[in-house]
Parts: C-alpha cells; structure tokens; sequence
C-alpha cells in the first residue's frame, strides 16, 4: 500500500503548517493548502479508501479484525470525518491566504487529522493488511495485485501513484518543506554525571 507515503506527506505538511498557521497566517500560502487537500481527496479518499479499502480490503476483513484495535466500522467512520476534514480544509483554503479568523480552526482541524489518521494508516499497515493477506492464496492476492493495478489505470488514466508524488513534491516544494534534513532531530540532551 505505497498510497500510504503520499497520504503521509500531505499530513505532514499540514502538521508543518498548523504551526505557522498560529503564528503567522499571512505567510501560508493557502494554493499549496489547498493542492493538497484536492490530492488527498482524488488520490486518497476517492482512490485508496473508496476503491480500494472500502470495495475490496474491508469486506474481506470484517470479522478477521473485528475489536477495539482496528475495527472496520471505526476505519470506516474515520474515512467520512477525513472527509469531512477535507472539506472544511477546501472551503478555507480558496484565496491567496487563508484569514486571521479561520487560521486557528484550520490548524486544530490539522492537528486532530493528524492524530487520527497517523494511528489509522498504523493499523491498516500493521493489523488490517496483514490480516488481508492471510485471507488470501498465493494466487488470489497476485490477481488482486493485477486488479489494483487495472483499477489506478482506470481512474488516473495511467500511473497515479507517480503522478502523486510529483503533486506532492510540488506542494512541499511551495512550502518550503523539500529539504529532508531540515527535519532531523537535534543532538539528545547531554545528562550529568550524577543523573547517570
Ligand atoms: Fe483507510
Ligand atoms: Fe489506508
């Protein structure tokens, strides 16, 4: 499920964001706001959740992981307040920036986004697609691959995922958010002797 990488940047330059957003809204450019958020309704809610997940992983999984770590009603509940995330994201994110009056909204509402989704795709990666796999035989999931591919051809009328990643490229691009070691962590603290 390589659609999981392109999700998780377009959360990450949201988290990015919701701290300018706090600080200074006027400096956001909202069009990169706003590309991302139509990249992830078109490649992650109409393609990977509705297409794929919905159509053809959930059902298969249902009773396989039925309980309080993954339940498919939650995965499912969790893909229609995105969407309505998705939204509220849009609807504020049409100008050249986005107002003083919604910039804190818009962070909280990347914030909440972000925690929810960050545990849902850990759960599909790690419980739900696992547990997919093991419904199937060698062969069952090889033409399961072959659908999938049928299907992201179908909808993006040749290689979505690449084109994703090129949209999202531009995005982080627009952002400031390129440069991967921008992101390392600082050196831990050194602790004293006598704490040791
Ligand atoms: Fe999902
Ligand atoms: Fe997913």
């Amino acid at each position: 499920m390589r659609e999981h990488g392109v999700l998780r940047r377009c959360i990450l330059a949201w988290r990015e964001t919701a701290g300018r957003l706090r600080m200074e809204p006027e400096d956001v450019d909202a069009s990169a706001l706003n590309d991302s958020a139509k990249l992830f309704r078109s490649f992650g809610e109409d393609y990977h959740e509705k297409k794929l997940e919905e159509a053809h992983i959930f059902p298969r999984v249902r009773h396989a992981v039925a309980g309080g770590a993954a339940s498919v009603s939650v995965l499912m509940a969790q893909h229609v307040r995105g969407r309505e995330i998705t939204d509220y994201i849009l609807s504020v994110t049409g100008g050249a920036h986005v107002s003083a009056a919604d910039a804190e909204m818009l962070a909280r509402a990347f914030d909440a986004f972000d925690v929810m989704y960050a545990n849902h795709m850990a759960r599909e990666d790690t419980i739900v697609f696992q547990a997919w796999k093991d419904q199937l035989s060698p062969a069952e999931f090889a033409e399961m691959g072959n659908l999938f591919e049928t299907i992201e051809r179908a909808e993006f009328g040749g290689d979505g995922f690449d084109d994703a990643v090129r949209r999202i490229a531009a995005i982080e691009e627009k952002l400031g958010l390129t440069n991967l070691a921008q992101f390392t962590a600082p050196r831990a603290p050194a602790r004293s002797a006598v704490a040791q």
